[in-house]
Formats: C-alpha cells, sequence, structure tokens
C-alpha cells in the first residue's frame, strides 16, 4: 500500500504513522523511536524520557547510527514542573545541532520551539487536546497538529471531545494536516482516522506493547489481558487527571509484535479492509 500525502511529504515517511511521545524515563528513547522510523513510520525521542542534556545528546548519535530515516523529537512542556523553554534550551540546540529537523512539543504552546525548528529549515508539530487549542496553534504557524481525544492517554478536561469528533469537527477550521490521537491501536483505527479527516495517526499505548518497547513486560500482558468490556477501567481512562494509564487503545491490542511486525499488519489490515470497500462497491466506478 503505497502513501503519499500532504504528512507524509512534511515528515519524509513511508508511513503517516507516528509513535507518540514517552516520557517515562528510558522508555521514550531510541529503542523504540528507531525500529518505528525503521519500520516506515516516525519515530519520537522525547526529551523527558532522558536524565539530562548529555544523555539526550548520546542517544541521538546512537540512533543516527542506527537508522539514516526522519527521527523527531518531543518536548513536553509543563509549566506547574517548571518544564518550559528554558528548561529545554540545551535539548533544543543538541536536537538541532545533531541535525534532528522535526519537533514535537506539547500540553502547553510550543511556539517558541517550533519557531527554531521552522528557521533551522525544519517543521513543528503541536498536540493539542481540545480543538479550540488546536485552532489557535494553527493560527500561530504550526506546521501540523496532533489532536488527542478522549480515549487517548493522558490529562482529560470536559473540553476534550472523543477522536471521531476531533477529526471530523477540526477538520472544518483548520487547514493544516491533522493527526489522530486517542485509542488507536489497528488498522480499523488508522484508516477511520484518514477518513475522518486526519492525514496520520500518533499511537502511544500501542507502541508499548510491543516487543521494543522498554518497560516492565507485566505490564504489556495487563495491557493485552485488559477487557475493554470492564466498566471501572473505562471510567479509570475518562477520568484521568494525572499519570498514564494505557488507553481505550487496550480494546484491540491482543499481542507483542515487534515494532516492524505490528505496523506492517496495520498496512496489510488496511488494505485489506480498502478492498472490502472496493467489493462493498463504495467507490464510484469509472
Ligand atoms: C507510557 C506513556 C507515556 C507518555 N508520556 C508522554 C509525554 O511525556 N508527553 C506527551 O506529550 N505525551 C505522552 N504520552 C501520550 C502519547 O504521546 C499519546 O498522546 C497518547 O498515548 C495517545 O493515545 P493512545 O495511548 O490511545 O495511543 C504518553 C503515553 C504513554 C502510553
Amino acid at each position: 500500500m503505497q502513501f503519499d500525502n500532504e504528512l507524509t511529504r512534511l515528515l519524509g515517511v513511508r508511513y503517516p504513522i507516528i509513535q507518540g511521545a514517552v516520557g517515562w524515563k528510558g522508555s521514550g528513547t531510541s529503542s523504540i523511536a528507531v525500529p518505528v522510523s525503521e519500520a516506515g513510520g516516525l519515530g519520537i525521542l522525547t526529551a523527558l524520557a532522558y536524565e539530562n542534556p548529555d544523555e539526550f545528546q548520546d542517544d541521538i548519535r546512537n540512533a543516527m547510527k542506527k537508522t539514516n530515516k526522519p527521527l523527531a523529537v518531543n518536548f513536553t512542556l509543563i509549566k506547574s514542573r517548571q518544564l518550559d523553554v528554558d528548561y529545554y534550551k540545551k535539548y533544543i540546540k543538541i536536537a538541532l545541532d545533531e541535525g534532528i529537523k522535526i519537533a514535537f512539543t506539547s500540553a502547553y504552546n510550543g511556539f517558541e520551539i517550533g519557531k527554531e525548528f521552522q528557521e533551522a529549515g525544519g517543521c513543528w508539530i503541536q498536540k493539542c487536546a481540545t480543538i479550540r487549542h488546536a485552532i489557535s496553534i494553527s493560527k500561530k504557524g504550526a506546521d501540523a497538529i496532533v489532536i488527542v481525544g478522549l480515549e487517548g492517554t493522558g490529562f482529560k478536561s470536559p473540553e476534550q471531545n472523543t477522536t471521531m469528533i476531533n477529526m471530523t469537527a477540526a477538520r472544518q477550521y483548520i487547514k493544516v494536516p491533522l493527526i489522530a490521537a486517542g485509542g488507536i491501536g489497528d488498522a480499523r483505527g488508522f484508516i477511520g482516522a484518514l477518513a475522518m479527516g486526519a492525514s496520520g495517526v500518533y499511537m502511544g499505548t500501542a507502541f508499548m506493547a510491543t516487543k521494543e518497547f522498554k518497560v516492565d513486560e507485566r505490564l504489556k500482558t495487563r495491557i493485552i489481558n485488559q477487557n475493554i468490556m470492564d466498566a471501572e477501567y473505562c471510567k479509570k481512562i475518562y477520568n484521568q487527571k494525572r499519570g498514564v494509564s494505557p488507553s481505550l487503545a487496550v480494546g484491540v491490542i491482543h499481542s507483542i509484535p515487534t515494532v516492524k511486525e505490528f505496523i506492517e499488519n496495520i498496512i496489510n489490515d488496511a488494505q485489506k479492509i480498502m478492498e472490502q470497500f472496493k467489493e462493498w462497491r463504495m467507490f464510484i466506478e469509472d
């Protein structure tokens, strides 16, 4: 299956599949980012996953030895934890000096960081939790915007919507490529997101359940065994205020493949879904 859309062109990747930022120390590093980029998606090195800027620099160098495919960095801005532009200054300089061209920012507005990457010939993508934030970020000049739905991992607010509403509604107001996040973990979620107006998908939980993700294996086992019909679990995810739990994407995650297998499965299954659409004569014939 071939992809050539505004997002694959912006990022220089084969598939519009992005590995979400992971701020857990030792997890959101080259160990997951490199296999994702090598498999045709986009891997993200999350600055928060490192103890200090030197470790970040060493790992970027290590990553670049292992892949010549595009890689991105994430800066998660949390004012209450003094994770602001000043905190990231050294990390930003290192990323740019080492030749990383794609910056993702999340939580607060990452305009200042984004501008530095854009001025250096790269691009800036902001992750937002609400359509209102996404509209305001699009006016600040982001090259693309991730919107995370309520189904996803992370902070929840009453202003948040589901992934489906985010994509279908935001598309009316925002012209830059939109990237869907929240509860996506298989080909149906992927193709569905594209149909709703996204140019690509961004997944966190699904990549946690891959062989390469560095986390206690017991958590991976919990992900694949989690019953999505458990009301307590759904309640927990929708009400989550802090911390990080695997999202409602667990409903479609039943095995622990390698990253390559996971991405290939999505692409192959997506192809089958598209063929089924043809059988259903959902496309106008010539
Ligand atoms: C273990 C884990 C850690 C995460 N850490 C961060 C982080 O530090 N910064 C951030 O912006 N998002 C973080 N996220 C959120 C993901 O980048 C992404 O937005 C989210 O996982 C999408 O929803 P999904 O899990 O349903 O795919 C984390 C997600 C997971 C699963």
